[in-house]
C-alpha cells in the first residue's frame, strides 16, 4: 500500500517550525494508551504466531514509494505509519527466527527472551557501570558467569555484551594486541607490527579485526586437516614462516570453535598449548557455535577452551537471545580493563569508587550500552540451563538427519561429517544457478530459506539448523527439491 500523507497528517501545518515552540515541548513524550495498546497488540500477536512466516525478498522501488514523505516537519497518525511497516516493510524482512530459516547462521530467540528485550526497551535500561546500573550488570554478569562456567573458564573471568560477534572479535584483539606492546615496552622493547595465526576458515570478521588494528596475519592452510585447524597445523606453519620472516612478532592465535561455514570445532588443546609455549594470548571465536558446549557428545571437543585468554558466544545465535547480544569472556577482565576504558573527567564518578566489580562499559569499545545481556539471563532464569541443553542437541540431531539423509541420495555427496548443526554438500551436475533457482523456488514456496556457499572454491549447498522447532519434515521438503 502507499502512504497517503494528505489524510494522515496529525498536525496541521499551521507555523513554520521557527516560530512553533511554545507548542509543548514533552507532546511526543506523554504515552498514548491507543498506541501503547495497539503496538503491544501487534508484538503479542507476533509472539503468539506458532511459527511465524519467512517472507520475502524486496522490490526496491515498492518500498521507497510507501515510505516516501513519512518524515516530515509534523509528524503522522500513529496507525498510519505502523500499517506501512506491518503491510509493506515488515514482509520484506526475511524471518531470522523462522524454523525455516536454514541459511547464514539464524536465529530462535526464546519468548522470554523478546519479552525481556521489551522489558529492557521501555525502561531504557542501560548497563554501564556499576555505579549506575548495578542491578542491570551484577544480572549480566550472572549470565556471563553461567557461559564462563560451561566453557570452564576459571573464577577470574568475566566480561561483557557487546552488539555482536565481530564487536567482540575486534575487542578481544584489541586486548590481546595492546596487552603484548605493553609487555614489550615493560621489557624495554621496541613496538612492531604485530601479526596474528589465524586459520583460513576463520570468521571474516577476524580479518576486519585484524585490518582495523593494524595487525598482520600468519594464515593457516587447512586443506590437509580438513578445515580443521590444529597444533600441528600451526607448527608446519610456524617452521615455514621462521625460514622467511621470522615468528617474533606474532602475538595471539584465533581458534573457532566452530566455523560458521561449516562448523568446524577447532583442535583448541593443540593450539593452546602452543600459544602457552610462545606466550600468545588464545582467542576462541565461539561466536556461533560455543554453544555446542552444551551438547554432552560434543563438549570433549571443546577441550582446552578452558585455557584461553578470551571466548566470544553469541546470545543472538545459539543461546536463543534477540539481536544483538555477544558475550566476551577474557580470563582476566583487568587486562581488558587497561585497555578500554575510556579516561574522560565527567566519567571520574563512575571510576572512583573501586568495589572490585568491574565496570560493563570498560570491557570492550563501547561507552553507552544498553543492558543486552537481560534478556538472556531471564530466559535462562525461567527456563534453565537444561533447556538450553535440549534445544542445542536438537539442532545438532537434524544436522545429523540431513547428513544421514544427503548421504544416502544418488543425487548429492555430502562434504564432510558436520561437527555441529551446519552441513555442507554438493548437488551432482548442479550449477551456480541451479542453487539459486533453488533457494529462489523454496522461499517462493515459503518452504525454506537455502542459499548456498563455497568449499574450496566450488559452490556447494549449505543448511544450518539451530530453530528448536524445526522438525524433519522441513527438511525433507528441501531435500526433497534437491532431486
Ligand atoms: C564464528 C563467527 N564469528 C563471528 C561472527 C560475527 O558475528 P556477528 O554477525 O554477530 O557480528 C559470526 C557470524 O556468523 C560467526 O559465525
Amino acid at each position: 500500500m502507499a502512504f497517503d500523507l494528505q489524510s494522515s497528517a496529525s498536525t496541521p501545518p499551521a507555523r513554520s517550525s521557527a516560530d512553533s515552540h511554545d507548542a509543548a515541548p514533552d507532546r511526543m513524550h506523554h504515552a498514548d494508551p491507543e498506541m501503547v495498546r495497539e503496538i503491544l497488540e501487534y508484538v503479542a500477536d507476533r509472539l503468539l504466531t506458532p511459527e511465524v512466516p519467512l517472507d520475502g525478498l524486496a522490490d526496491r522501488d515498492h518500498l521507497a514509494a510507501a515510505i516516501s514523505g513519512l518524515i516530515d516537519e509534523h509528524g503522522h497518525d500513529f496507525r498510519d505509519v505502523l500499517n506501512v511497516y506491518a503491510e509493506v516493510l515488515a514482509p520484506t524482512v526475511l524471518s531470522a527466527d523462522s524454523p525455516r530459516m536454514f541459511t547464514f547462521i539464524p536465529s530462535a530467540p526464546t519468548k522470554a527472551a523478546l519479552l525481556f528485550d521489551m522489558v529492557v526497551s521501555a525502561a531504557s535500561l542501560q548497563g554501564i557501570s556499576w555505579f549506575e546500573a548495578a542491578g542491570a550488570v551484577i544480572a549480566e554478569n550472572q549470565a556471563l558467569r553461567a557461559l564462563a562456567d560451561i566453557a570452564g573458564m576459571p573464577e577470574s573471568a568475566g566480561g561483557v555484551f557487546v552488539s555482536g560477534g565481530s564487536a567482540a572479535n575486534l575487542s578481544a584483539l584489541v586486548v590481546a594486541r595492546d596487552t603484548w606492546r605493553r609487555r614489550r615496552q615493560q621489557a624495554g622493547l621496541p613496538d612492531i607490527p604485530l601479526r596474528v595465526v589465524v586459520s583460513d576458515q576463520a570468521h571474516s570478521s577476524i580479518a576486519n579485526a585484524l585490518s582495523i588494528t593494524m595487525m598482520g596475519a600468519l594464515v593457516v592452510d587447512t586443506r590437509e586437516t580438513d578445515g580443521l585447524l590444529t597444533g600441528s597445523a600451526i607448527s608446519r606453519a610456524l617452521a615455514r614462516e621462521e625460514e622467511v620472516a621470522g615468528v617474533a612478532d606474532i602475538c595471539a592465535v584465533v581458534a573457532t570453535s566452530g566455523t560458521t561455514n561449516a562448523g568446524i570445532i577447532d583442535d583448541i588443546a593443540s593450539i593452546g598449548e602452543i600459544a602457552r609455549e610462545r606466550g600468545w594470548w588464545l582467542h576462541v571465536d565461539g561466536a556461533y557455535g560455543g554453544a555446542g558446549l552444551l551438547d554432552p557428545r560434543l563438549t570433549p571437543r571443546y577441550a582446552g577452551i578452558e585455557q584461553a585468554d578470551s571466548v566470544v558466544m553469541d546470545p543472538h545465535k545459539w543461546w536463543f537471545a534477540p539481536f544483538d547480544s555477544a558475550a566476551l569472556l577474557y580470563r582476566d577482565p583487568r587486562l581488558a580493563k587497561a585497555v578500554h576504558t575510556q579516561d574522560a573527567s565527567y566519567l571520574d564518578v563512575i571510576h572512583e569508587e573501586d568495589t572490585g566489580d568491574l565496570n560493563p562499559s570498560d570491557l570492550a569499545h563501547h561507552l553507552t550500552r544498553r543492558a543486552r545481556g537481560l534478556p538472556l539471563w531471564f530466559s535462562l532464569a525461567v527456563h534453565g540451563i537444561g533447556a538450553y541443553r535440549d534445544a542445542v542437541m536438537h539442532g545438532n540431531d537434524l544436522a545429523r538427519y540431513a547428513a544421514d539423509r544427503i548421504s544416502g541420495m544418488d543425487s548429492c555427496a555430502l562434504i564432510r561429517e558436520p561437527d555441529l548443526s551446519v552441513v555442507l554438500f554438493r548437488r551432482l551436475g548442479w550449477t551456480d544457478a541451479d542453487y539459486e533457482a533453488w533457494s529462489r523456488r523454496l522461499l517462493e514456496q515459503q518452504r525454506a530459506f537455502v542459499t548456498s556457499s563455497k568449499w574450496r572454491g566450488e559452490t556447494v549447498g549449505r543448511l544450518v539448523f539451530l530453530h528448536p522447532s524445526t522438525t524433519r519434515e522441513m527438511i525433507d521438503e528441501v531435500l526433497e527439491a534437491l532431486r
